[in-house]
């Protein structure tokens, strides 16, 4: 058998925690890893060719042309994130290449940043922060820096899935806010379990003080925070986004925050990524994050372990355990 032994080759496109190129190595596999900043197209046409699995980032769209790169032998696409949006799923399903994700290992990591960003919006933490940095605290103050209440208000969650549900429970528990959802799919026994009532997504909208979107992206779900959708949102009402930015028509938003239309937003995720819609960054009533929801020490190895655990059952012949449709 010596000499006729299959060698896989792995090409992860970014450097992940050590933990999941070691159980990767440990198989002594030809392990590549891409460069440290965000890969180009260009390493990522050359660094996938004649791959086995391809331990792919959000930031990659791994499409036609990158399959094509890689060669008929590429077996699977262990994506390093929950979302699989960069990924085209069709062309994948056409060619039998297993697709997976990192699921359940970072839903709490996403959902105490979702609650860190809608307090830090409603307490003004943010830009509390730079004005004490600007040294133009003077002395406190009845009417300094007056904030949302948030016991007692209406946390809307736009997406009941391992997410939503689970700022939903740590909102209500925690925090005794009222929880009300909008899903395609509605979920009675979450609704018992939870005490939390599903209304239609406009109406939603209208009651909510604060709305927290925990959607995947697709087609469907492209802009579903229209222009006409931020104008049905109480003024009062804050905007919270941790899932994808598309999700959210960002130029309209901008424009909603710049009249007032409602009080505020804390974004995780934009549109175009990395850049941002002009005058985003100039307004005081808006929280931004680069995309670091999952970013704990604890989530990001464990989701290095899963994806690297889904390329070694795939190239054991088996179906990977983080298949997605
Ligand atoms: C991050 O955005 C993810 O989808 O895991
Ligand atoms: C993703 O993990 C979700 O179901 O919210």
């Amino acid at each position: 058998m010596k000499g006729n032994l299959f060698m896989p080759k792995i090409f992860i496109t970014r450097e992940i925690p050590e933990i999941g190129i070691n159980l990767l190595k440990e198989k002594n596999w030809e392990v590549n890893v891409g460069p440290e900043g965000i890969i180009s197209r260009e390493e990522l046409l050359e660094g996938v060719k004649g791959a086995d699995a391809i331990l792919s980032i959000l930031t990659e769209k791994i499409d036609k042309e990158v399959m094509s790169a890689a060669g008929p032998q590429l077996k699977i696409i262990a994506n390093y994130a929950v979302g699989y949006d960069n990924i085209d799923m069709a062309e994948a399903k056409k060619r039998g290449i297993f697709v997976t994700n990192t699921p359940d290992v970072l839903t709490e990591a996403v959902a105490e940043h979702t609650i860190a960003l809608l307090f830090a919006v409603a307490e003004r933490i943010a830009e509390a922060d730079r004005y004490t940095r600007a040294k133009k605290f003077k002395g406190w103050g009845p009417k300094l820096f007056l904030g949302a209440d948030i016991k007692d208000k209406t946390l809307g969650i736009v997406g009941l899935g391992r997410i939503g549900s689970e700022v939903a429970r740590r909102m209500q528990n925690g925090f005794d806010l009222k929880i009300i959802y909008y899903d395609v799919y509605r979920n009675e026994e979450l609704e018992k379990k939870f005490n939390i009532e599903y209304k239609e997504l406009d109406d939603l909208l209208k009651s909510a003080d604060f709305i927290s979107l925990h959607t995947a992206l697709t087609p469907e779900t492209q802009h579903l925070i229209s222009a006409e959708r931020l104008k049905i949102m109480k003024s009062s009402a804050y905007l919270i986004n941790t899932s994808r930015g598309p999700i959210i028509d960002e130029k309209a938003l901008v424009e909603a925050l710049k009249n007032k239309t409602i009080s505020g937003a804390a974004l995780d995720v934009f549109e175009n990524e990395p850049e941002l819609t002009p005058g985003l960054t100039e307004l005081e009533n808006v929280v931004l994050t680069p995309h670091i929801a999952s970013a704990t020490k604890g989530t990001r190895d464990k989701m290095a372990e899963m994806a690297a655990q889904n390329i070694i059952t795939a190239l054991n012949g088996q179906t990977p355990p983080n298949l997605v449709k």
